[in-house]
């Protein structure tokens, strides 16, 4: 009978990471290895992963050439044979599991967290942008934001959604620490990212003119200065000198510095000429006039009793009220002492003065964006007063204002009710409203 008898297909497990000289299994061949003729052999893809100690198998790892089951795969195979002398009698598979042990940490993908683009007129509550991190042990993975602009959308997922609106002009870039966590493991390990997010200028904003005066201090919205110049016949045809000067709008939108147009809103008699480009005002024809005031028989009157107007919430301190259609809301009176019924001393103010309000001389509302909550509505506190200086005749209108969510359209509406800037892009309008005045 031969000394090789009594063996059998070997199926063991060891676990990952196992120390040199691991137990793997005893071979059930009736003789010693070495103290007879008998001589054990083994071979096969993964045989360097095995030595024989007598009838015991054994791991062959070292410091450097650790058993990680995320390279090798799941298992371990060779053969094992019996000889007696130089003839080969018997041959016995060896199938080993590895056994997974939580040895590696989540890891982001490079392509997933590379600097990201988004505008700032991106909706709230939209998702932005998707990471993702993978765990080559298989584990489950939780994602976590420490940013209060963002936020994930579900903790398996890595949606990132935005949390609050963006804005270029207070912010252009921002930083997002971001974590990928196991959430199914003892060790619960993770691993940390910082995203870099840029901020997309969008045209969102007015051109106003220079110098720029804030309407408060530390609000960023520039009430229209007054620009001044004499002139006699000698300055015709001349670029006229004002005063503050030149006359110079910039864009509100810092990134894009959209180039201007210049136009006189009015000017009865053309005697003026603007350069659309560069502002630059001459005086063409010399024409002296005299106008004979009438006697004060008329009050000043508002058109309708409540105007409508809508602001977007956003977190830039003050913006510009909008009417229907997203165009600037001007409140304008009537005064028919005049022929054009434009009453040159009317006098804007709020009453009561508002601390989320004001009104410029030239009717435009301005909100302190910042203070202001989505769905609020101002009606009844918003009393809008035009007074003639010259005669102190008031008139009052209410002015109804719907505070709008960021990324939501101001409604077009079916009918104007307001005084309008006509057809005009509104983006020109805050701007447009400056005074140019001259003096004889
Ligand atoms: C393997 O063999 C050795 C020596 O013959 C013995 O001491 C040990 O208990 C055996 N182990 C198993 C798990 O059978
Ligand atoms: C054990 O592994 C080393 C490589 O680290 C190899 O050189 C050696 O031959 C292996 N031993 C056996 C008995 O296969
Ligand atoms: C216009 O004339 C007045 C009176 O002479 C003077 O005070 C003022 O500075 C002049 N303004 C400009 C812009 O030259
Ligand atoms: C600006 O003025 C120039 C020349 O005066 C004219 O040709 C051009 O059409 C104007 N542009 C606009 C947009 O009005
Ligand atoms: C305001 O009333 C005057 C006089 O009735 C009229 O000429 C003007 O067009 C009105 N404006 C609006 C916006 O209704």
């Amino acid at each position: 009978v031969s000394l090789c008898v009594g063996g059998s297909n070997i199926f063991a497990s060891v676990r990952e990471n196992s120390p040199a000289g691991h137990f793997i299994s005893n071979i059930s061949i009736r003789a010693e290895p070495g103290a007879s003729a008998v001589r054990l052999c083994l071979t096969g893809p993964n045989a360097i992963w095995f030595y024989l100690e007598g009838r015991t198998i054994r791991l062959n790892s070292s410091a450097s050439r650790v058993l990680d089951r995320e390279v090798l795969g799941p298992f371990l195979i060779a053969e094992l044979t019996c000889y007696e002398g130089n003839i080969k009698q018997s041959q016995y598979r060896i199938l080993v599991e590895i056994l997974n042990e939580n040895d590696n940490k989540p890891k982001f993908l490079e392509a997933t967290i590379q600097p990201f683009t988004v505008s700032e007129v991106a909706a709230v509550n939209s998702v932005v942008f998707t990471v993702k991190a993978e765990d080559s042990d298989g584990d489950m993975i939780t994602y976590i934001i420490d940013q209060s602009s963002f936020r994930i959308d579900l903790p398996n997922s890595g949606k990132v959604v935005l949390n609050k609106p963006l804005d270029y002009e207070s912010r252009t870039r921002l930083q997002i620490l971001l974590w990928a966590q196991e959430s199914n493991t003892v060790e619960k390990f993770k691993v940390s990212t910082v995203l870099t997010v840029n901020v997309e200028d969008v045209d969102d904003h007015y051109p106003h003119f220079l110098p720029c005066t804030p309407v408060s201090p530390g609000v960023p919205v520039c009430m229209n200065p007054t620009y001044t110049a004499n002139i006699t016949w000698k300055n015709q045809d001349t670029v006229l000198e004002f005063s503050p000067g030149p006359i110079r709008a910039r864009d509100g939108d810092l990134g894009i510095n959209a180039p201007l147009l210049y136009t006189i809103l009015s000017d009865d008699h053309g005697r003026f000429i603007i350069d659309n480009r560069t502002g630059e005002i001459k005086y063409s024809v010399a024409t002296a006039f005299v106008r004979v005031l009438s006697e004060n028989s008329f009050p000043p009157l508002f058109n309708t009793t409540t105007f409508k107007g809508f602001i977007i919430q956003s977190s830039s301190p003050a913006s510009i009220v909008s009417t229907y259609g997203n165009q600037v809301l001007q409140v304008q009176v009537m005064d028919w002492d005049f022929p054009d019924g434009r009453n040159p001393n009317i006098r804007f103010f709020l009453h009561p003065p508002s601390q989320l309000y004001q009104v410029t001389q030239e009717g435009v509302l301005i909100a302190r964006t910042d203070q202001l909550r989505p769905f609020d509505r101002h009606l009844l506190q918003l009393q809008v007063i035009a007074r003639d200086d010259e005669s102190g005749e008031e008139a009052s209108a209410s002015v109804d204002i719907e505070v709008l969510q960021r990324g939501q359209a101001v409604p077009h509406g079916a009918f104007k009710e307001q005084q309008l800037f006509g057809d005009m892009d509104s983006r020109l309008a805050g701007g447009i409203a400056a005074l140019i005045l001259l003096t004889f």
